[in-house]
């Protein structure tokens, strides 16, 4: 109520006088997109970027994060420190975006290898094993033959991150008792799986305590 009586009849009449006089932005000159322009000497309506600008989001510092490279070769270092989360998410990640085709054990042959799509290379052949993490980052970023790229599906960062995990997948596949480090026990015994181990499309599975009697199995 006492707003409305602060409204003199002068002010209402403003209101309602310059209500008629519209300044119709819509209506203003402009120029379309890539439109011709007198205007300028170059004849183009938009200006070009100040030269070095970068577009948000789009200032990658860190070269060898966005590329994997050192110089113009893979690099075989994460640019940022492994630790038990980096590997777990690697482990998540890779599970998902790639082992329905290298299988969860990178073995190549996964769900839709089974079904006829073109076999990848195992991971746990020489020429991969001695294969530097940037090659891996650098394949899931820029696709390899019949392998597409995963750049838009899977974050920089989490490229890396199955990087590292493959590394471990390998090593995985290929250690030696010389590969634990002093004082700590490798598990005397393999574990027992619960049938046909399978081709590693899905992860086998082990025997638990309550098989008991159908052989030996982790404690
Ligand atoms: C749709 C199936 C498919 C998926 C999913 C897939 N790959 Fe592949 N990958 C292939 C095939 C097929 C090849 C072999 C391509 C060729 O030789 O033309 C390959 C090759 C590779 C190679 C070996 C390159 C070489 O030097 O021989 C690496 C490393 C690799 N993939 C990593 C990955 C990673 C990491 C992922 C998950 C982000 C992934 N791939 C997801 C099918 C797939």
């Amino acid at each position: 109520m006492r707003t409305l009586q602060k409204i003199s009849p002068l002010g209402l009449l403003a209101v309602l006088t310059l209500g008629g006089c519209r300044q119709d932005m819509q209506d203003q000159p402009r120029f379309k997109p890539l439109a011709k322009s007198d205007f300028y000497s170059d004849l183009r309506s938009a200006r070009p970027p100040v030269e070095g600008t970068v577009a948000r989001g789009q200032l990658h510092e860190d070269t060898y994060f966005y590329t994997g490279k050192v110089g113009n070769n893979p690099g075989d270092y994460m640019p940022f420190p492994v630790s038990e989360e980096v590997l777990a998410r690697g482990r998540e990640r890779f599970n998902i975006y790639c082992a329905p085709c290298h299988s969860q054990l990178g073995d190549g042959n996964g769900m839709i290898v089974q079904r006829g799509f073109r076999a990848p290379p195992s991971y746990h052949t020489d020429r991969l094993r001695k294969a530097p993490l940037g090659y891996f980052f650098d394949v899931m970023t820029n696709g390899f033959g019949a392998m597409p790229d995963y750049a838009s599906q899977i974050s920089t960062r989490d490229r890396w991150n199955i990087a590292a995990y493959i590394r471990a997948l390998q090593l995985s596949q290929n250690a030696t008792a010389a590969d634990v480090p002093a004082g700590q026990k490798v598990p005397s015994q393999p574990p027992a799986f619960r049938g046909d181990p399978g081709s590693g499309a899905t992860l086998p599975e082990i025997q638990s305590s309550s098989d008991a009697g159908k052989g030996e199995g982790p404690k």
